[in-house]
């Protein structure tokens, strides 16, 4: 079975075409179009801005998707592509998201479905993040307890199988990502924030400012919930009229990603005992980042000897559609297509 997946969110256009044989995923294409370096000037992502971006690559980013998928040597790739019995199913991500920009993705992908007859499936941004994992084509043992952080969200999800799961936790103010990114623009190192601030802490000292550790032992009604707004706002005051160093601003670095770090890993730990799982999953953009890959592995080697740590390939922790192609997929096979004329783009 071959997918076009469609991924409009943010500021990313991604179109990719997976192929799955036997449970086995392939990754024809992958394509990512990023807009980094436009709402880099304005210190974030601006909206109108991005959907407009979006406009203009939508199409030769799915063209490019199906060309170097080579399941149709003809040009015009989309449509000899899409047309052809070789394309299956058409999968995008309609929520949550800018809203602008996820409109583009997702009135692109229905006028395809419509124009060759094609089902088609809507599915959720942080599912995908989660089921980029089964990229790694390893198997998954449920449940599974699955932490997405990414530069809107930071949710833990409980994962009874790959069908079915439920939010047991998630920040009640800034995702760990935009905690990230607005620390970078207090220290005015650009954005996004997360590879800047991860770049620098590797010759940091993590111990040099004492930073919190937001809500370690909180939770309200039983839920494992997050807060990074205070940990932001920490960074604010302690920079706040002051002049530092380049060594100094790499030890603030070093000293926020791993306040961010532990927290992370603090929480999914205790989700996991609480479930009583047998695998952690980390996924979204800033499982990118190395020393949280790392030492979640590590902790989980150490202290839940029997559960086993999976994380995807770095290139399918940002956005991506791969990723959008293999929620696509389990969609399917559980409930069928989606109705074209149902299908939406939503903000939450
Ligand atoms: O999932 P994603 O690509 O887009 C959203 O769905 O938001 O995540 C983007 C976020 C940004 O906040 C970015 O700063 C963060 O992921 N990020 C990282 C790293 N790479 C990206 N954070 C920490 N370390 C990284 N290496
Ligand atoms: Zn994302």
């Amino acid at each position: 079975m071959k997918i076009l997946g469609i991924e409009t969110s943010c500021d990313e256009t991604a179109a990719a075409v997976i192929e799955v044989q036997s449970s086995r995923f392939e990754v024809r294409s992958n394509i990512v179009s990023s807009q980094v370096a436009i709402h880099r000037r304005f210190g974030g992502i601006v909206p109108e801005v991005a959907a407009r971006n979006h406009i203009k690559n939508i199409l030769p980013v799915i063209d490019e998707a199906i060309k170097t998928a080579k399941i149709n040597p003809v040009r015009n790739y989309i449509s000899n592509g899409v047309k052809s019995a070789v394309l299956d199913l058409i999968s995008v991500n309609t929520e949550p998201g800018l809203i602008t920009s996820l409109i583009v993705g997702v009135e692109t992908a229905k006028a395809l479905a419509f124009s060759f007859n094609k089902p088609i499936v809507g599915v959720n941004h942080l599912s995908a993040h989660l089921s980029a994992v089964f990229l790694n084509n390893q198997r998954i043992i449920f449940p599974a307890v699955g932490l997405v952080v990414s530069g809107g969200h930071t949710q833990l999800v409980y994962m009874k199988n790959q069908y079915s799961s439920r939010v047991i936790g998630q920040t009640l103010d800034d995702a760990a990502g935009e905690c990230f990114d607005k620390a970078a623009k207090i220290l005015k190192l650009g954005y996004p924030g997360g590879p800047v601030i991860s770049k620098m802490a590797k010759t940091g000292n993590p111990a040099a400012f004492k930073l919190p550790r937001p809500m370690l032992n909180k939770s309200a009604s039983g839920r494992i919930d997050f807060s990074f707004s205070g940990l932001k706002t920490a960074v604010l005051y302690l920079v706040k009229d002051k002049k530092f160093s380049q060594r100094q601003i790499k030890d603030i670095c070093a000293s926020l990603e791993q306040a961010v770090i532990d927290v992370l890993i603090f929480k999914t730990i205790k989700a996991a005992e609480k479930f009583g799982v047998k695998t952690i999953i980390l996924a979204g953009g800033v499982a990118a980042n190395q020393k949280l890959r790392q030492q979640l592995a590590e902790t989980v080697k150490n202290k839940l000897k029997k559960v086993d740590f999976q994380t995807p390939a770095i290139k399918f922790c940002t956005d991506n559609a791969a990723m959008t192609a293999v929620a696509g997929y389990f969609k399917f096979k559980k409930q069928g297509a989606d109705d074209l004329y149902k299908i939406k783009a939503r903000t939450d």
